[in-house]
């Protein structure tokens, strides 16, 4: 590897019209924040840039929806996100905007450089216009029929019934969403980014000089290059974002896709007006990329694209793409409100923003998908976190406490337990690192825990409590030690759960953590005086964890229940056809359930004339003795149907709610002669 000097690391900007899920924190944001912790607490100059990803269509279309400004959606949920970010600690050294004034200037000047350059080509294209609301219309904004599965409501880019790709021309009966026109294809003018220039170098640069980047990295960017590239429009016709900086292109605005990843370089500059280029533009500047799989292509061929035909830039030197995180076996979805969101997280649980980044580190989807469910959410944090390490440390305090009144005994002659302890905790240092180093995060959490495992099983087979009296001198060379691994704990957990490490230091009496002096069992000298000894973790309940798994269910049954629509209204009728139903109030003398049947109500109906009976399908929605005395609306011309041996006469209308499935009988807004008619 090349001899780097500092390290700019830049982890995916979140789109600011949603919170963030854990599966944005596992795929980006935890493993971004280990590997910035690991590299402060090495001593190496890093810096760690992020913001919120503000342009784009789903920032309007919600904006449109909530009838509010796109700049007040991105506000509030730029408000949220950051908030979330700081109190779970993730450790930015930035965390800006793209609706700043230094990025748009930045992205401006960006474009405006390559085009001055005669780096883009100027295309002209057919697209869909809506001439009511006079504006081009993104893909998103126009619905129709889908021509492959014949679903309504199909969306320009996508059909969300069957998933299949769009693009607009292929609506069956395409209007707009704005304003329900039916929109019609216009001449516009966009700029191009050829990527097809940059093939040769691109293919060279990522195949040959970047072999070590990781193997579903490669593989995506394979296929694209296998594929060819080709020129990719980078503005739109589009009133939110960055206008395009050129005579002429009045109503354009960059690329969301174009202005995002500059943003890492503004928000640089917005932190360090003065030295910024020293990050950008310096090769001895290490840049690395923290992003999820559906960002590869962005950030290892479209971007480095871009800052090659800037020409002052450096290259990203390596780009650790995650796979997803599934959530209890199904994807995380916002839209169907299957997500666990950062920011209810820490409102529900609160002091435990560890536990997440454990089980995240624990669950990464490093190398393939892999899920989050909530029941080993809890084992984790039982079984490995309170039993494993809080166990370890507690037990090394409490002793020592006991025994030594909180000081650090002496350390007296060691025997082959202790030497076998001490060589096995040696090496958890080197090995941590090399695997930090590779972006191996999963791994390399799993040895800083096998260090409390380490100390579990000397204690266990050291029994010092058993000697105490019999070989005192003995017990203190196994608590002196065992306090050492503890502290050796505090620094090896100091990039993947900070939080917890400064409370065991400080438990501990440590000062800052030195991690190059991890391995060493000189840590706290004989004589230290140790801090109040607290539990490290607590046991997480089952009642915390089914909450959190019915709040889940709830969601996504809600979500559910607002996606439906109500039926499609029928083909128009004759009025003669409607004047032929007799619909009529009738008030309920008698109701009982018709007996061997789940379903079934049988009505004894005063209809002004006589009783008659009504039999209907509704015993699942009402109690019988609830209706007898109330008005109901019935048809009472029908003719008349046996329902279990019994005749009924006319039907009891009721409607059923849609989205519920609930049912109510439908009855007048105040009382009426019985036999009076509705019309
Ligand atoms: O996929 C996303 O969430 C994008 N907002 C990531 C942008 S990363 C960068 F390019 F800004
Ligand atoms: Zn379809």
């Amino acid at each position: 590897m090349k001899d780097f000097k500092r390290t700019l690391v830049t982890a995916a900007l979140p789109y600011a019209n949603g919170g963030v899920h854990i599966g944005h924190l596992a795929g980006v944001y935890v493993p971004a924040d280990i590997y910035v912790r690991y590299l402060r607490l090495r001593g190496r100059e890093v810096l760690f840039v992020c913001g919120s990803d503000e342009h784009g269509v789903p920032v309007t279309i919600r904006a449109r929806k909530e009838g509010c400004t796109p700049q007040e959606v991105v506000d509030r949920y730029h408000g949220l996100i950051k908030d979330a970010f700081e109190r779970f600690g993730i450790a930015f050294d930035i965390y800006s905007r793209t609706t700043s004034a230094v990025h748009r200037q930045t992205a401006s000047d960006f474009f405006r450089k390559l085009y001055e350059k005669g780096e883009f080509l100027e295309q002209e294209s057919q697209q869909y216009y809506d001439p009511e609301a006079k504006t081009f219309l993104a893909d998103r904004y126009i619905t129709g029929e889908c021509p492959h599965c014949h679903a309504a409501g199909a969306y320009g880019d996508q059909c969300e019934k069957c998933g299949k790709d769009l693009s607009p021309t292929e609506l069956i009966n395409p209007h707009s969403t704005i304003s329900g026109a039916r929109p019609e294809l216009r001449t516009t003018r966009h700029w191009y980014l050829p990527l097809d220039r940059h093939q040769e170098w691109l293919g060279k640069w990522i195949t040959e000089d970047h072999k070590e980047w990781r193997t579903n990295v490669m593989g995506q960017c394979k296929s694209w290059l296998d594929m060819g590239l080709k020129p990719r429009a980078v503005s739109r016709d589009l009133d939110w974002g960055i206008p395009v900086p050129v005579e002429g292109a009045e109503g354009k605005v960059l690329y969301v896709w174009f202005d995002a990843p500059i943003g890492y370089i503004s928000n640089t500059k917005e932190l360090l007006p003065e030295s910024w280029e020293k990050w950008w533009k310096q090769d001895d500047t290490r840049l690395v990329h923290f992003i999820g799989k559906d960002n590869i292509v962005f950030h290892c061929i479209v971007f480095p694209a871009m800052l090659r035909a800037e020409g002052s830039y450096i290259f990203p030197d390596n780009v650790p793409a995650n796979e997803f995180l599934n959530l209890e076996d199904d994807k995380i979805s916002t839209s169907k409100g299957w997500a666990v969101w950062l920011h209810e997280y820490l409102d529900e649980l609160p002091g435990k923003q560890d536990v997440l980044r454990y089980v995240l580190t624990a669950n990464a989807p490093e190398t393939k998908d892999n899920n989050f469910t909530w029941a080993d959410f809890q084992a984790r944090n039982n079984n490995e976190l309170v039993a494993v390490y809080g166990n370890f440390v507690n037990r090394a305090l409490v002793l020592t406490k006991k025994y030594y009144d909180g000081v650090v005994p002496a350390c007296g002659a060691l025997n082959d337990a202790d030497r076998a302890a001490i060589a096995e905790f040696a090496e958890v240092k080197e090995r941590v690192e090399a695997l930090i180093e590779q972006f191996r995060f999963r791994d390399a959490q799993k040895e800083a825990m096998n260090l409390a495992r380490i100390g579990n099983k000397y204690l266990a087979e050291a029994e010092p409590w058993k000697i105490v009296k019999s070989n005192p001198a003995r017990v203190e060379t196994i608590l002196y030690l065992s306090l050492q691994l503890a502290a050796n704990l505090a620094i090896a957990f100091e990039p993947f759960l900070p939080q917890s490490s400064e409370r065991l230091r400080k438990m501990l009496g440590m000062g800052a953590p030195q991690w190059e002096r991890l391995g060493s069992i000189d840590l706290l000298p004989a004589g230290h005086r140790l801090g109040e000894v607290e539990l490290l973790f607590e046991k997480i309940d089952d009642a915390v964890v089914e909450a959190q798994v019915e709040k889940l269910e709830r969601r996504k049954a809600e979500r559910l229940a607002a996606e439906q629509r109500p039926e499609p209204q029928r083909p128009d009728i004759a009025f003669e056809d409607f004047e032929k139903l007799d619909i009529r109030v009738g008030t309920v003398v008698e109701c009982e359930r018709v007996p061997k049947t789940d379903k079934l109500l049988r009505f004894l109906i005063d209809d002004g004339q006589e009783q008659r009976t009504i039999v209907s399908g509704i015993a699942g929605h009402y109690a019988p003795e609830t209706l007898a005395g109330r008005q109901v609306c019935f048809i009472a011309n029908l003719p008349p149907r046996k329902l279990r041996g019994i005749e009924s006469r006319g039907m009891i209308l009721s409607a059923v709610d849609f989205r519920t499935g609930a049912l109510a009988v439908a009855t007048v807004e105040k009382p009426v002669a019985p036999g009076s008619q509705i019309g």
